[in-house]
């Protein structure tokens, strides 16, 4: 049987192996999907030998090691490439890896299932690695522009120079008022913080997502609907989304993103 393993430490906790574990069941493919706790100086070594493995045909990559994994793979996707990360790994037939990241394309799809990105002026929070990932395919969807601010503007800077004329880093002044979509990237929510942004650029028909998510709201999200977001959405179905391109990738067919969310979601503690 084709092996998986989601790599990351810690790895405990992660969702990827029941994700995909429902994702096989439901198109029906024979495969094992295990966790792979990576010792945090062995990163390559790790990798290297999983896929030594005859069985072993791919790989999600989570914290703190996507950038390792790029720097690992013998040829890469173009979203991976601006990413500067990878999520995926895939062994090809000739034995080489394939990087490519699909946390965007999983923002992208949650997205979609509840707002027309086309022309849409979105505003991106925070120029991390999140952030990173997630311009090329939120292009790729085809929005109009998208402002970049970030606690640290030289960073938002940096992010905006080497993206196409339609990203640009944004000074709080500068902002937009109600934009049609505001995408929450940074870490601020876990600390139960708020970036340092005006309410004025949501208005009545502001779609809002937070990347984290909980079983309570996320700080984000609250605050978003304290100042009149139409609907505010947290990053579980991105999680699921990624998985489920993940698998596409490897298997050649894409899973069915809401039995799975739902799931998860009763599962939240
Ligand atoms: P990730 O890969 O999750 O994006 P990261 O690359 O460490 O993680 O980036 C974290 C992002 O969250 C950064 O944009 C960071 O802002 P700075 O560049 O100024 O550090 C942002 N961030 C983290 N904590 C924050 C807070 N309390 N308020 C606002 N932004 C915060």
């Amino acid at each position: 049987t084709d092996n998986y393993v989601v790599m990351g430490n810690p790895i405990a906790h992660s969702k990827s192996p029941e994700i995909h574990r429902a994702f096989a069941a439901q198109t029906q493919q024979a495969l094992n999907y295990q966790t792979l706790l990576v010792p945090l100086e062995a990163f390559a070594d790790t990798a290297k030998q999983f896929f030594a493995a005859a069985q072993a045909k791919g790989a999600n990559v989570t914290v703190p090691f996507k950038e390792q994994a790029f720097a690992l793979c013998d040829e890469l996707s173009e979203r991976a490439q601006l990413a500067g990360a990878v999520n995926t790994l895939i062994k090809l037939d000739n034995g080489k890896l394939r990087g490519d990241n699909t946390d965007g394309l999983g923002l992208v799809s949650d997205l979609q299932a509840h707002v027309d990105l086309h022309g849409a002026k979105v505003l991106l929070l925070g120029a991390g690695g999140a952030a990173k990932g997630c311009l090329l395919p939120l292009l790729e969807a085809g929005v109009a522009s998208i402002d970049i601010f970030n606690r640290t503007y030289a960073k938002a800077q940096q992010l905006a120079a080497v993206a196409p004329a339609t990203c640009q880093a944004c000074e709080s002044e500068s902002l937009a008022q109600g934009y049609d979509v505001v995408i929450n990237s940074t870490s601020a929510s876990l600390n139960g913080q708020l970036p340092d942004v005006p309410g004025s650029i949501i208005a009545a028909h502001t779609l809002c997502y937070d990347m984290m998510y909980g079983k309570e709201i996320t700080a984000f999200n609250q605050w978003a609907q304290a100042q009149g977001a139409k609907q505010v959405i947290d990053g579980l179905g991105m999680l699921v989304g990624q998985a489920a391109h993940s698998f596409n990738l490897w298997r050649g067919v894409l899973p069915a993103v809401t039995p799975v969310l739902q799931q998860l979601r009763q599962q939240l503690e």
